[in-house]
């Protein structure tokens, strides 16, 4: 029942440099093949592209040689029309093969962030805490991106600059044998200096991806902990933590960007020095009358494009560290399988729909990695119609209980059903539509208070909607709210305070009308008389509905039809208020820690 690790894969650290690149190939083929057609064309107009800047130096040298010396204006007339016109068929094929080249390289991004996403939505809450979300949110992001950028550069560098060096040595030998001797050389040198700096500069990038991720982290964690931070007054404290993160990064990209600086001057030294040389030595070829002026500048020329078509794609290689890390981050998020399998075969609910009876049969549930379980022998039946109540002290596992019925996780033995049912087995949509759980922590999205009362029924009418808030007593807070239901909600719903949050959660679950209420804790943050109004509200709202509710004051549950006692994770006791005070140990101690003994009677 383990999930799926890819990232521990035994034979990783020794094959891990291969089984990277494999990884990358295997990332960008996989993507790229519905583009084959596009990817064809892109590669024939970097062809004739690349082909006409070839020919253009062989043509300045005819102009020279054949026109300028020997004083033919017709012939460089001619010529030089020749010229702008494979000028006008290179423009236009860069023009093209670059559009074509970034349309593909974007389809790709765009088509890798949607499998991603649809990967991460399937996530159940075990795979959610491996890689964390600022973790998947740069690998959507950021890390996609690094593989679009690769992908671009490809299509423009991968067919030009092998084309470009072959072609330029072939063309310079074809002005000159000799001279192109000196290519040897040349060649060599820019490409040996290149790749001892480039060398040096790989580390420098890993560095440099992993702190971004670092200042990314401490900037987060203290935005969200603002609060926290001002309350404990550790502003100076979070300051020098930011500055380490921060002063860090500066450090590790000054040093990539010295050896960059470095690497210009570098190449620039030697194309010179490769020119003095070459215009030297054909100097002595002019001379001797082995060579013409117009095959000198030509040659000088190709020199030029060879050297620029191996500095680019010494460029190109320094990408792929990059992408490489990318690659196998994306790679791990797309491999890895949710440990809430769906149904092969969902079953939907016994005709006429189902009332909601719900039932925990000898559940177990421990937490991945953990020891002991959290949740152990669970056997009760909460009936529609009826309200059962879970008591328990904190960390008994009343929330962890709630979550196994909307399989925010699996359960490690026993089952849970709904309707007969067993949930595992259960059509997500019609699981979507019976279950209401409102979470301890409840969540609001960015948008109005329509759109998040909509979550779970979009065509709720707006009467229904002030009806739920009614019921949840929060019509008053949003009558107050400038623009009512279509007040703005502010991501998190950090706008509004945490017991209205927890009241339009409320209301939330119930414009669903699901059969099942799953209430965790939900009133915690009520005064009492509002937590009184509510629940007698809800009473008459949930009606037939099958009601959960869990909490850790007494009063908000002792009218219960049926209590259940939690303790470490074993039911201790279940009855009502009444028939537990007289029999069960463990719920008086909780009882009487809150309620006097003529309170509790
Ligand atoms: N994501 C998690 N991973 C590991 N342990 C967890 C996780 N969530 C909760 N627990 C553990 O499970 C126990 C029960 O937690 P919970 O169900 O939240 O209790 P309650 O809602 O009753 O306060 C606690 O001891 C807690 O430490
Ligand atoms: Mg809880």
């Amino acid at each position: 029942m383990d999930a799926v690790r890819p990232g521990q894969n035994p034979g990783r650290t020794r094959a891990c440099s291969l089984r990277v690149s494999v990884v990358l190939v295997r990332l960008i083929r996989a993507y790229l093949r519905p583009y084959t057609r596009t990817i064809t064309l892109i590669v024939l107009l970097q062809l004739v592209q690349t082909l006409a800047t070839l020919y253009l130096p062989t043509l300045n040298a005819d102009i020279i040689d054949d026109g300028v010396v020997k004083g033919d204006t017709g012939y460089i007339l001619t010529t030089g029309g020749l010229m702008v016109a494979v000028t006008l068929v290179q423009i236009v094929c860069a023009i093209c093969a670059v559009y074509f080249g970034a349309r593909t390289a974007m389809a790709l991004g765009r088509d890798i962030r949607a499998d991603v996403f649809d990967r991460v939505q399937s996530f159940s809450a075990r795979e959610m805490g491996r890689f964390g979300a600022p973790s998947l949110i740069t690998r959507t992001t950021n890390d996609v991106q690094q593989v679009q950028m690769l992908c671009l550069m490809s299509f423009t560098l991968m067919v030009s600059a092998p084309i470009m060096c072959v072609g330029g040595i072939a063309m310079a030998l074809n002005q000159d044998v000799p001279l192109s001797g000196l290519l040897l050389l040349i060649v060599p040198v820019l490409g040996i200096t290149v790749t001892l700096i480039v060398r040096r500069m790989r580390p420098l990038f890993r560095h440099v991806q992993e702190r971004i991720d670092t200042v990314n982290r401490v900037l987060r964690e203290q935005i969200t902990g603002i609060r926290v931070i001002r309350a404990f007054v550790r502003d100076g404290h979070e300051r020098t933590r930011f500055t380490g993160a921060n002063a860090a990064l500066m450090d590790v990209s000054l040093r990539a960007g010295r050896l960059m600086s470095l690497m210009f001057p570098t190449v620039m030294l030697v194309v010179n020095l490769s020119s003095v040389a070459v215009v030297w030595a054909g100097g002595h070829r002019i001379d001797s009358g082995g060579m013409q002026i117009g095959a000198l500048t030509a040659f000088i020329s190709y020199l030029m494009q060879i050297l620029t078509s191996v500095m680019m794609a010494t460029f190109m290689f320094m990408m792929v560290p990059r992408a490489e890390v990318c690659a196998e981050r994306v790679q791990e998020v797309l491999d890895t399988g949710t440990s809430v399998v769906p149904p092969l075969k969902p079953v939907a609910l016994p005709a006429g729909g189902g009332r909601g009876l719900l039932e925990l049969r000898g559940v177990e549930f421990r937490y991945p990695g953990a020891e002991e379980p959290v949740l152990r022998d669970i056997s009760l039946t909460a009936h529609p119609g009826r309200t059962t109540a879970v008591i328990g002290s904190t960390g008994s596992g009343k929330s962890t209980l709630l979550g196994l019925v909307p399989r925010l996780f699996d359960v490690t033995d026993g089952s849970v059903h709904l309707d007969g049912v067993d949930v595992r087995d259960l059509d997500p949509a019609v699981m979507s539509r019976s279950i209401g759980l409102v979470p301890q922590k409840p969540y609001l999205f960015s948008g109005t208070v329509a759109s998040n009362l909509r979550y779970g029924n979009p065509d709720a009418t707006d009467e229904e909607l002030w009806r739920a808030l009614e019921t949840a007593q929060a019509r008053d807070f949003v009558e107050a709210m400038e623009g009512g239901l279509e007040a703005p909600i502010a991501q998190g719903g950090s706008n509004v305070s945490g017991g209205q949050r927890q009241r339009l959660a409320i209301a939330r679950a119930l414009v669903l009308k699901p059969s099942v209420y799953l209430f965790d804790d939900s009133f915690s943050a009520l005064d009492y008389a509002t937590d009184a109004r509510l629940r007698a509200a809800l009473t008459d709202e949930t009606g037939e509905a099958t009601v959960v509710i869990v909490a850790q004051r007494v009063s908000t549950i002792r009218g219960a039809d049926r209590i259940v006692v939690l303790d470490e994770g074993r039911v201790v006791g279940s009855g009502t208020h009444g028939e537990l005070m007289d029999g069960n140990q463990t719920y008086r101690e909780i009882v009487l820690s809150q309620l006097t003994e003529q309170e509790a009677a």
